[in-house]
């Protein structure tokens, strides 16, 4: 059965030390957790060996915010897998909207970063979404669509075990306004199905498709409950001791 991945993506926050301080918190208060629940931190790059130290042998995983699609080589700025590999890392955030939108990340590229992850090995966290105007427009389901079959063109039905989707809609991230369980779970439910026609019904039932965008504490709960909702990846709140906790240890 799926299980719930409940994520802390932070950004562009804290530094190396602050890291460190922060995952300490986290590995105090975040354990003897549900067997169906697992918990993951993506720190900057800077910080993923110190976050990696300290949540070494704890509940906690680690993550990457970002990959780069090729082995190695001269592409400045960029990090490769075998080097998150080597800081331990096991899941890569792929295509979050901030991705898409300010560096202007497309479906081809993402497609190739998921097709890379799973190649050497790491569990890829792809992001979909629609702008605001898309859903203004009523055209969620398809650009939501759209982006699952386009993220997932050429991998096997052999290692979608090894993929998780999130469904974040952008209008949502960063703003405080959290889609309601009901039209996060509508989607949700469309990309189960969308998942069911690219592979089968059984690889759709094991898939986890976590909910992103101003999940905080007191709207989580909700979320959980809803039949396709299957984690949260969480920004903003993630950076609270208190409220990821809380968020992690959600109440269905
Ligand atoms: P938020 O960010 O929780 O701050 O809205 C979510 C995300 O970007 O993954």
């Amino acid at each position: 059965m799926r299980k719930y991945l409940m994520a802390g993506n932070w950004k562009m926050n804290l530094t190396p030390s602050e890291s460190r301080e922060f995952a300490k918190q986290l590995v105090s208060s975040i354990k003897d957790l549900p067997n169906d629940v697992l918990a993951m931190i993506a720190p900057t790059f800077a910080a993923l060996q110190a976050v990696g130290e300290v949540i070494k042998g704890s509940e906690i995983k680690l993550g990457a915010q970002n990959i780069n699609e090729n082995e190695s080589g001269a592409y400045t700025g960029e990090i490769s897998a075998n080097m998150l590999l080597d800081l331990g890392v096991e899941y890569v955030i792929i295509g979050h909207s901030e991705r898409r939108h300010i560096y202007k990340e497309n479906d081809e590229l993402i497609n190739k970063k998921v097709l890379f992850a799973l190649k050497k090995g790491l569990k890829p966290i792809l992001c979909v979404g629609e702008l605001l105007e898309e859903r203004e427009k009523g055209i969620t389901n398809d650009v939501v669509k759209n982006q699952v079959i386009n993220g997932l063109k050429g991998v096997d039905a052999s290692e979608m075990k090894n993929v998780v989707i999130a469904y974040e809609p952008v209008w949502a991230i960063g703003t405080g306004k959290v889609a309601t369980p009901e039209i996060a779970e509508e989607v949700h439910a469309l990309i189960r199905k969308t998942v069911v026609d690219l592979y089968n019904k059984e690889i759709a039932d094991n898939l986890t498709i976590q909910y992103g965008g101003s999940v905080k504490d007191d709207n989580v709960d909700g979320l959980m409950g809803m039949a396709n909702i299957d984690g949260a990846l969480v920004g903003g709140a993630s950076l609270k001791a208190d409220s990821f906790k809380r968020i992690v240890k959600f109440e269905k």
